[in-house]
C-alpha cells in the first residue's frame, strides 16, 4: 500500500515505517560518527520506542554498546491500519542492535500494569541478570491501577490564573487563540499520578525486591523547566507540579539507592523538543518554534539524539553525573541561556497569525512532528508500496 500523512489537529493518524527506520538509522549514524562512549553495559528504558526515551536507547546501544530492554505502549499493524511509529521503532532498532551483536529485547504493553513489570521481571532474571541503568521516559496521559479500578487521566491546565496565547494547529498550519483554564485541586492530584514519580518508584522498588539492580546502579527520569516565558503554562502548570513530584521522588530514591545498591537516582532537565508527547501542551509549540529558530540561528540547536549522546558523553549520566545544586543534571543549559532567552521575550509577544511562519522555526516544527512518523524525509520513495505482509512480519 502507499502511505501518507494523515494529520486530525496535532496527532498523526498514520506513519511510513520505511521512513521511522530510516529516521531511526539516521540516529545510529550519529551517534556512531561522534564516536564511542563510556555507558553503563545493561540498561532498562521505559517509554524506549520515541522521544528521549528511544534517543537514550540508540546512544547506549550504539555508543556505548549497551545491552537494552524496552518497555513501551505502541500498536502493530492490523486490518485498523499500520501502527504506530514507535512499534516500527522497537521492531527496526532491535534488528539493528541485533545486528551489531547487542541484546536488545522490548516488551509492549502498559508499564503501569503489575502484569507487564512481572513479566519484565521474569524476563530480566531469564535472559539479562542485573541492570545497570534504569531510565523512567513515560509520556502518557493515563495511568489505570488494576488493585484498586482507579483510572487517572493527567490534564494539561495552569494551577495559576487562566493563560491565554497561540498555539499551533499543525493539520490546519495556522495559529489557534486558545485559553488554558485552571485547573481542580482533583485534577492537579490526578495528573501527578499519571505523570510525577509514583510510576518510577514502584518499578525501582520492584527490582530492587528481585534484586535485578546492580551494585552501583544509576536511575534516571527526563524532565523539562523551561524559561518565565512558558512558567505559566509549563513550572506553573498541572505538568510543572507533577514534575516536581518526579523531582522529590529523584531524591527518596536516590537514598534509597544509596542505603541497598550503592546506587544514585537524578532527574534529567532536558531542553523542549517537538515529541507526540510535546505538541499537545498548549501555546508551548509557539514558544518551541521560536526557539527552533534562534537556537539554529546561533548554532546550539539540538534534537533528542544531540541531546542523549550529550548526556553520556559530557555529562557523565551512568558514570559520574554532573548535577546542579539541586541534584539535576541539566541538559536544558543552552535553551535557558540569558542572552538567548532575552532575545525570544523580546520576539514571542510580536508573533500573530499573519508573521509566525517568518519570525519562528514553523517549517522546521512541521518537518520534525512529520519526521517522528516517518514523513517527510530525504530518501524516502513516498509514492513506493510498503508491503504491508513484510511489515507485519516485524518483531519488536
Ligand atoms: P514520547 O511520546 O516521544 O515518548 C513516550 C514514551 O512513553 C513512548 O515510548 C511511549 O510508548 C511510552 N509510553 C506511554 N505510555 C506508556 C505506558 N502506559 N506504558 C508503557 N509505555 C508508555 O515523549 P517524550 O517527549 O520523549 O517524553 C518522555 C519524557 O521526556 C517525559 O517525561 C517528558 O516530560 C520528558 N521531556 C520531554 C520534553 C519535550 O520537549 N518533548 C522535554 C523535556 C523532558
Ligand atoms: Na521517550
Amino acid at each position: 500500500m502507499i502511505i501518507t500523512p494523515q494529520l486530525a489537529g496535532n496527532v498523526a493518524r498514520s506513519c511510513h515505517p520505511i521512513g521511522c527506520q530510516q529516521a531511526l538509522q539516521a540516529q545510529i549514524d550519529y551517534v556512531r560518527a561522534q564516536g564511542a562512549i563510556t555507558t553503563p553495559k545493561r540498561v532498562l528504558i521505559l517509554g524506549a520506542s520515541s522521544g528521549f526515551g528511544l534517543a537514550a536507547r540508540v546512544a547506549l546501544a550504539f555508543g556505548g554498546g549497551a545491552d537494552t530492554y524496552g518497555v513501551s505502549f505502541e500498536r502493530g499493524p492490523s486490518e485498523k491500519g499500520v501502527g504506530s511509529a514507535g512499534w516500527y521503532n522497537n521492531c527496526y532498532f532491535r534488528q539493528a542492535a541485533e545486528a551489531a551483536g547487542l541484546q536488545a529485547a522490548n516488551t509492549i504493553g502498559d508499564a503501569f500494569s503489575p502484569k507487564v513489570q512481572e513479566k519484565v521481571i521474569a524476563d530480566l532474571k531469564a535472559d539479562f541478570g542485573q541492570i545497570d541503568m534504569v531510565i523512567y521516559s513515560l509520556a502518557t496521559g493515563r495511568r489505570d491501577i488494576p488493585a484498586t479500578g482507579e483510572s487517572f487521566r493527567s490534564v494539561l491546565k495552569t494551577t495559576g490564573a487562566p493563560v491565554e496565547g497561540n498555539t499551533i494547529n499543525l493539520e490546519a498550519q495556522a495559529l489557534e487563540w486558545t485559553s488554558i483554564p485552571t485547573a481542580t485541586s482533583e485534577e492537579i492530584t490526578h495528573t501527578t499520578k499519571v505523570m510525577g514519580g509514583e510510576g518510577w518508584q514502584e518499578w525501582i522498588e520492584a527490582l530492587l525486591a528481585a534484586d535485578l539492580l546492580a551494585p552501583g546502579a544509576q536511575t534516571l527520569a527526563f524532565s523539562y523547566l523551561g524559561p518565565e516565558l512558558s512558567a505559566p503554562v509549563y513550572r506553573f502548570g498541572t505538568i510543572g507540579v507533577a514534575k516536581e513530584h518526579l523531582h522529590a521522588t529523584a531524591n527518596h530514591l536516590n537514598e534509597q539507592l544509596q542505603q541497598t545498591v550503592g546506587g544514585i537516582a537524578y532527574p534529567v532537565v532536558a531542553k523542549a523538543l517537538v515529541t507526540k508527547a510535546s505538541v499537545f501542551i498548549p501555546v508551548m509549540s509557539v514558544y518551541l518554534a521560536l526557539l527552533m529558530k534562534q537556537m539554529k540561528a546561533n548554532g546550539t540547536h539540538e534534537g533528542c539524539i544531540e541531546q542523549c549522546y550529550r548526556l553520556f558523553a559530557t555529562k557523565g549520566a551512568g558514570q559520574q553525573p554532573v548535577l546542579d545544586e539541586d541534584r539535576q543534571l541539566r541538559l536544558d543549559d543552552y535553551e535557558l541561556a540569558p542572552s538567548l532567552q532575552a532575545e525570544i521575550a523580546k520576539i514571542y509577544p510580536t508573533i500573530n497569525g499573519d508573521n509566525f511562519k517568518a519570525l519562528t522555526d514553523f517549517d522546521g516544527y512541521l518537518h520534525d512532528f512529520m519526521a517522528l512518523n516517518g514523513f517527510d524525509l530525504a530518501g524516502v520513495d513516498y509514492s513506493a508500496e510498503v508491503d504491508m505482509t513484510e511489515m507485519a512480519a516485524l518483531k519488536p
